[in-house]
């Protein structure tokens, strides 16, 4: 079969905002008329959520815990990703393959190679058709996560080295492909990124709705 709805990934650092603007997006999709899969990594499926406390809360190497990744990968691709869109869902999924890149290849230091076997074992040439990376430097992101947060997870506990890789790697995905990634400027206000956002959410519309989505947008 082949896939017909469109697949958005959000992404992004710890405390860049991306969970704020989740909701909202898959608000204004679903008043689109869009029918709509919205689901999160790790995690969106049972074992991919038993996989993701696991991944967060216990020690392990690094390897195991880039297999991990693609583990719950794998289960979400196949068994709800896939088959939504081949029903004509659209999907919005919380982090995705660039957050293994950007992780475990970028802070972790694994390096892009070993992500890139597994993610072409994993999605056979298949991901995302647009990816918003919520981007912000270092300390608003630190300063942000520091706010109301009681229990800070294995990726949380990381310091500025790990997240200026993690960064850095986010921003070689987006040279190597521009056409799929829309960079936000997450310091400006949430006011003005759902601008942003109404606008690109406009325009993913019109390349991959039906008519009808486009019309009931346009008299909105
Ligand atoms: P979240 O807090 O945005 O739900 O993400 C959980 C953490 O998992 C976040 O710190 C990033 C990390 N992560 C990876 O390290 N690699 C991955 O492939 C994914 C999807 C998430």
């Amino acid at each position: 079969m082949t896939r017909r709805g469109c697949f958005i990934t959000l992404e992004g650092l710890d405390g860049a905002g991306k969970s704020t603007h989740a909701g909202w997006m898959a608000d204004w999709l679903r008043q689109a008329g869009v029918s709509l899969l919205e689901t999160r990594e790790p995690g969106g499926t049972p074992v991919g959520e038993q996989l993701r406390t696991l991944v967060l809360h216990q020690s392990m190497d690094l390897r195991t815990e880039t297999l991990l990744m693609f583990a719950a990968r794998n289960e979400h691709w196949r068994t709800r990703i896939l088959p939504a869109l081949e029903r004509g869902q659209w999907v919005l999924c919380d982090r995705y393959t660039d957050a293994s890149f950007a992780y475990q290849g970028g802070g972790r230091e694994l390096g892009a190679p070993a992500v890139r076997l597994l993610e072409d074992w994993v999605q056979q040439g298949q991901g995302p058709d647009c990816t918003f990376l919520f981007d912000v430097p270092l300390e608003t992101a630190r300063a942000r996560l520091q706010q109301g947060r009681d229990t800070a997870d294995r990726f949380e506990q990381e310091g500025a080295a790990f997240f200026e890789r993690t960064r850095q790697a986010y921003h070689a995905r987006v040279a190597e492909d521009q056409a799929r990634f829309r960079v936000i400027d997450a310091r400006q206000s949430i006011q003005d990124i759902r601008v942003h956002l109404d606008a690109s959410l406009r325009d993913l519309l019109r390349t991959h709705g039906d008519p009808a989505m486009h019309r009931r947008v346009q008299d909105a």
